[in-house]
C-alpha cells in the first residue's frame, strides 16, 4: 500500500532540482524548494518560470495556469514549516558528506512517516539511509536531465528500504508523469551502467581506426539510438564520462577498463560542448555542419595501439557490451528483464530496445559474437554466465514469451 502524497520538498534548486520541482508542481502537488542561498532559489524559480512560459508560447498552458503552478512552489533557505511534508527529493551536490548532513538534519525535523529520496547519480542509498533513524523510508529516485521532460525515474531501494516506500515512490513517479523502473542499488544503477560500456567501446573502435567518429555516430542512429556515442559524450562532458567510467571500472573491474583516448582527451582539455571542443568542434555557429575536432586526430596518432586485429568495423562490437551488461544486471537481480528496454527507452531514447539484439539474431548468436570479441579484445567482452546458461538451456531469444522461462533461470 502506498502512502498519500500532497506536500513535497525538493532540496537543491540547481539544474535537477528545478526540473523536479516543476514536475511536482505540474502534478498539482505543493512544493517547497530549498537551497542554501536566496539567490539560488531565485535563479531556480526564474528558470522554472521560463520553462512554464515556453509552454504558454506553445499553447500548452494559459497564463492563469502558470500563475497557479508558480503559486504552488515556495522557495526557502531553511528547514522551517516542513511539518506537513510527506516526501522529500534531495537534489543537492553529489558529495556524500553533503547528502549525509541533509538527511540527518531532515530526519530530525520532518514527520516520522515521511519518505526521504535522493536523486544521487552514484552514491550509496544504503549509506545515506544510515544517516537517519528511518532507514526503511530512504530510497533513490534517479531522474534524468532535463528532469521535467525525461520520462524515466530509476527507483532505487537500498538495503533497508521497505516495500511500502518503494510502492509510494513508484506511485509518486507516476503522478509526476514518469515511468518508474525499480533498480536494486548497484554502481551506475541501470541506465548508466549499460550506456558506459557502449560509449567506451565506441572509443576503442575509434582508437583502432576501424571507423570514423561520423561513421560510428551514424550507425548508432540507424540502430535506433537518438544520437551517436560521440555526440552524447560531447554533450555529457568528457570529464564527467571519464569520472563515471573510472568509477564503474573501480567497482566492476576490467569489463569497464577506460579507453586511453578518453583520458588523453580530458588531459588536453577537450571536454565536449562546455570547452567548445571534444570529439567534435562546438563553435556555436548556427546551421554549420558538425565538424570533427582536428586536434583529436593528432592525439589519436600519439596513441600506440600496437598490432590491430584485422577486422572490419561492425556496430555489434559497440552495442554488444551494452547487451551483455544488461544480462549481468539481470543475472544479479538488479532489474526485471521486462524493465530493461523500458528503462533504456525512457532514460536514453533507445527506441528498439537492447534486448532486440537477441530477437533479431538469436541469443546463441549474441553469445557467439561475445565469445569471438572476447578472444580478440579480452575481458571487456566476457559473456555473463546467465547468457551462457540461457543458450545452453535452449532459450532462443528474450522476447516476452521467453521472459517467464528466463526468470526461472536466474532464481
Ligand atoms: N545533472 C544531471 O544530469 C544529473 C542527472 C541525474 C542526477 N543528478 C544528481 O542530481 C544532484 C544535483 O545535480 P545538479 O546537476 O542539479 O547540480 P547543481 O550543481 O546544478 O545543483 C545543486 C544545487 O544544490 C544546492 N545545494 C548544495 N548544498 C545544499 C544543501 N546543503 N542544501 C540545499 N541545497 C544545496 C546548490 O547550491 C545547487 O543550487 C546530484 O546529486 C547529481 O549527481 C544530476
Amino acid at each position: 500500500m502506498s502512502q498519500n502524497i500532497k506536500n513535497v520538498a525538493v532540496i537543491g534548486a540547481g539544474a535537477m532540482g528545478q526540473g523536479i520541482a516543476l514536475s511536482v508542481a505540474l502534478a498539482d502537488l505543493k512544493v517547497t524548494l530549498i537551497d542554501v542561498k536566496q539567490e539560488f532559489i531565485e535563479k531556480g524559480i526564474n528558470n522554472i518560470k521560463r520553462m512554464l512560459d515556453s509552454r504558454i508560447k506553445r499553447g500548452q498552458l494559459t497564463e492563469n495556469q502558470v500563475q497557479t503552478y508558480l503559486g504552488s512552489i515556495n522557495g526557502q533557505t531553511n528547514y522551517q514549516n516542513l511539518e506537513n511534508t510527506d516526501f522529500v527529493i534531495e537534489a543537492a551536490l553529489e558529495k556524500i558528506e553533503v547528502k549525509l548532513k541533509i538527511f540527518q538534519e531532515l530526519d530530525n525535523i520532518i514527520k516520522p512517516e515521511a519518505i526521504l529520496a535522493s536523486n544521487t547519480s552514484a552514491l550509496s542509498i544504503s549509506q545515506i539511509a544510515c544517516a537517519t533513524k528511518r532507514k526503511d523510508k530512504v530510497i533513490g529516485m534517479h531522474f534524468f536531465n532535463p528532469a521535467h521532460i525525461m520520462k524515466l525515474v530509476e527507483v532505487i531501494p537500498g538495503y533497508h528500504t521497505s516495500h511500502q516506500t518503494i510502492a509510494t515512490t513508484q506511485s509518486l513517479s507516476s503522478l509526476l508523469g514518469k515511468t518508474a523502473v525499480v533498480v536494486k542499488e548497484c554502481p551506475g544503477f541501470l541506465v548508466n551502467r549499460l550506456l558506459f560500456p557502449y560509449m567506451n567501446e565506441a572509443i576503442y573502435a575509434l582508437t583502432e581506426g576501424l571507423a570514423s567518429i561520423n561513421q560510428i555516430d551514424e550507425t548508432a542512429l540507424q540502430f535506433g539510438l537518438p544520437m551517436g556515442p560521440f555526440t552524447l559524450m560531447d554533450m555529457t562532458g568528457l570529464d564527467i564520462c571519464l569520472d563515471v567510467n573510472e568509477f564503474l571500472y573501480n567497482e566492476y573491474g576490467l569489463r569497464f577498463e577506460t579507453a586511453k583516448l578518453l583520458k588523453l582527451m580530458v588531459e588536453h582539455g577537450f571536454l565536449g560542448q562546455k570547452s567548445k571542443a571534444g570529439f567534435y568542434l562546438h563553435d556555436n555557429q548556427p546551421n554549420t555542419p558538425k565538424q570533427v575536432n582536428p586536434d583529436f586526430i593528432e592525439l589519436l596518432a600519439s596513441l600506440k595501439t600496437g598490432n590491430k586485429p584485422c577486422v572490419k568495423f561492425d556496430f555489434n562490437r559497440v552495442i554488444l557490451p551494452m547487451f551483455n551488461e544488461a544480462i549481468y544486471a539481470y543475472q544479479e537481480g538488479v532489474v526485471e528483464l521486462a524493465d530493461i528496454d523500458i528503462a533504456m527507452n525512457y532514460g536514453c531514447g533507445l527506441k528498439r530496445g537492447i534486448l532486440s539484439l537477441s530477437t533479431d539474431n538469436g541469443l546463441a548468436w549474441c553469445l557467439e559474437q561475445m565469445g569471438n570479441y572476447h578472444k580478440l579484445y579480452g575481458e571487456r567482452f566476457r559473456p555473463s554466465w546467465l547468457l551462457k546458461k540461457m543458450v545452453h538451456a535452449g532459450i532462443l531469444n528474450l522476447t516476452k514469451n521467453a521472459n517467464s522461462a528466463n526468470l526461472s533461470l536466474v532464481k
